[in-house]
């Protein structure tokens, strides 16, 4: 899969060892976000992957900010994308498969690099359970957007 990455300064030591990470799994990584020693307002990543994502150019996409937060906000922004902060492992898998969520976002002040790589593997490799109860509700969130323009 691509997939798209995003950081602002926050990211910090976490940035390369995620990037290692999606490599490993054998992802190619279209990266947005700023460099070690770079500060960037974490709206602009943010959209950006929203965008990849949304326009297809990739097919997932990872955030990194201080809380996960405001950076998942910012991508939620991009009609299509459903972006959720995660803390723990439970949460990242059942975005997949629940909610399909083509967006996580990881606080990098929250959570350590060791969790925080297990909640990027888990959301990576699970998929959509496609049952017909979390597809009628997520079309209910589309519906939802499009009748407020988004
Ligand atoms: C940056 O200092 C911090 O505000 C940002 O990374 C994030 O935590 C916002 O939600």
């Amino acid at each position: 899969m691509k997939i798209a990455f995003g950081n602002d300064h926050a990211a910090g030591e976490l940035k390369p060892l995620l990037l290692e990470l999606i490599g490993e799994l054998g992802h190619e990584v279209i990266d947005v976000g700023v460099a070690a020693g770079e500060a960037v307002d974490y709206p602009i990543p943010g959209e950006k992957v929203g965008r990849l994502v949304a326009c297809k150019e990739a097919d997932l996409g990872v955030l990194v900010c201080g809380t996960g937060v405001g950076i998942s906000l910012a991508a939620n922004k991009v009609k299509g994308i459903r972006a959720a902060a995660c803390s723990d492992t439970a949460t990242a898998r059942l975005i997949r498969e629940h909610n399909n969520a083509n967006v996580i976002a990881i606080g990098a002040r929250i959570v350590g690099a060791e969790l925080a790589k297990d909640i990027v593997k888990a959301f990576l490799t699970t998929d959509f359970s496609g049952d017909e109860r979390h597809v009628r509700r997520i079309s209910l969130i589309t519906e939802a957007e499009e009748r407020f323009g988004k």
